[in-house]
């Protein structure tokens, strides 16, 4: 057999690693990187072993010469293949396959305000055009605050311990309780700044109730107070239809029948009509003179109105909510209508 010169075979190892320069470059993935590496470190049809049963073919003088390129070209490509392998592992096959910006962004949830606070922030709205302030009042409270500075006598039915959540702490012989309705926050607001006032509150109230579709142990109350002098019943009856209609639409039709409430006289109770139903939505009436004296102001000087509607009845009513208790399920089914 002929012997190889030298030249000869180190061309042929040099075509051979500019063959594996250009398919690594060109893998893609890690089929393609394995291809390669079968190509050319194959046990039995590689490359790289062509070249090794040549080596004993090449000029003897020349063969220690040729073995060391040998396994230069051996550990090159040996060094080359696991570095591709690890380029293919580590990231996307293209660049435009990394960032793809014709997909669909990932949507972020966004939830909204329950229906019984939208009610609450569009009243608030609605009556703050009308010079209302909003105010907060606690829902830990006395019975001053709850009853007797609202006129209501020791034996009166509405402090049927029964009634209300009175609590284990008192203040001095005084049970706390859970207010039982806003009308609290009249005081409150009347203790401390004298008028004129106009102030709404919005807020929890609380009453040992069985639940069922028009009744929860917590519910929701706007109370609405305006005090200035020559306040008539004229005033509260226009306020409350510029709240109803405002608030359900021009087509809502509001009537007033004669009641009682221990804290205004005369008292009436609210009724609004709106597709072609009437509900009952709360009471109102002309401060009672023996409230106003309670917090210090003089009945002959000053008279005001006062409202109290269900914040969960005027919801139901706008939305069209049969069973109250809907309100509170925390079913996104429901929730997510409003
Ligand atoms: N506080 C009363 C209730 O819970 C509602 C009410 C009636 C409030 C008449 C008022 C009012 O301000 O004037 O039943």
């Amino acid at each position: 057999m002929e012997a190889v010169p030298l030249d000869a075979f180190l061309a042929e190892m040099a075509r051979c690693r500019a063959d594996a320069e250009a398919m690594l470059a060109a893998a893609a993935d890690g089929a393609a990187v394995e291809r390669a590496r079968v190509e050319f470190l194959g046990a039995r049809n590689g490359r790289l072993k062509g070249i090794q049963k040549g080596l004993g073919t090449v000029e003897p003088a020349a063969r220690r010469d040729a073995g060391r390129h040998f396994n230069d070209l051996k550990d090159w490509l040996t060094v080359a293949i696991a570095a591709a392998q690890d380029r293919v592992a580590a990231a996307p096959a293209t660049a435009e396959a990394a960032i793809d910006v014709t997909l669909p962004g990932t949507p972020v949830p966004l939830g909204h305000l329950h229906p019984i606070t939208q009610t609450i922030r569009r009243v608030q709205e609605i009556m703050s055009r009308l010079g209302f302030e909003s105010v907060d009042g606690p829902e830990v409270e006395d019975q001053w605050h709850n009853f007797d500075a609202l006129a209501i006598s020791p034996e009166h039915p509405a402090r049927d311990p029964l009634d209300n959540f009175f609590l284990q702490v008192a203040r001095g012989n005084d049970p706390l309780l859970l207010r039982s309705q806003t009308s609290t926050v009249q005081i409150r607001v009347m203790e401390r700044r004298r008028p004129p006032l106009r102030i709404v509150s919005l807020g929890r109230v609380y009453r040992p109730d069985t639940a069922d579709a028009t009744h929860y142990p917590m519910f929701h109350q706007v109370e609405g107070l305006l005090v200035e002098p020559g306040t008539t019943m004229a005033h509260l009856k226009t306020t409350l239809r510029l709240l109803a209609s405002s608030f359900l639409g021009a087509g809502v039709r509001v009537r007033f029948r004669p009641a009682f409430f221990p804290f205004t006289e005369p008292s009436v109770e609210v009724d609004m009509e709106w597709g072609g139903r009437w509900v009952e939505m709360g009471g109102a009436g002309m401060v009672d003179p023996a409230v106003l004296t309670a917090v210090g102001l003089d009945p002959d000087a000053v008279s005001g109105f006062a409202f109290g509607l269900g914040v969960e009845r005027i919801a139901a009513r706008r939305h069209g909510v049969a069973d109250i208790r809907d309100f509170y399920r925390n079913d996104v089914r429901f929730l997510r209508q409003f």
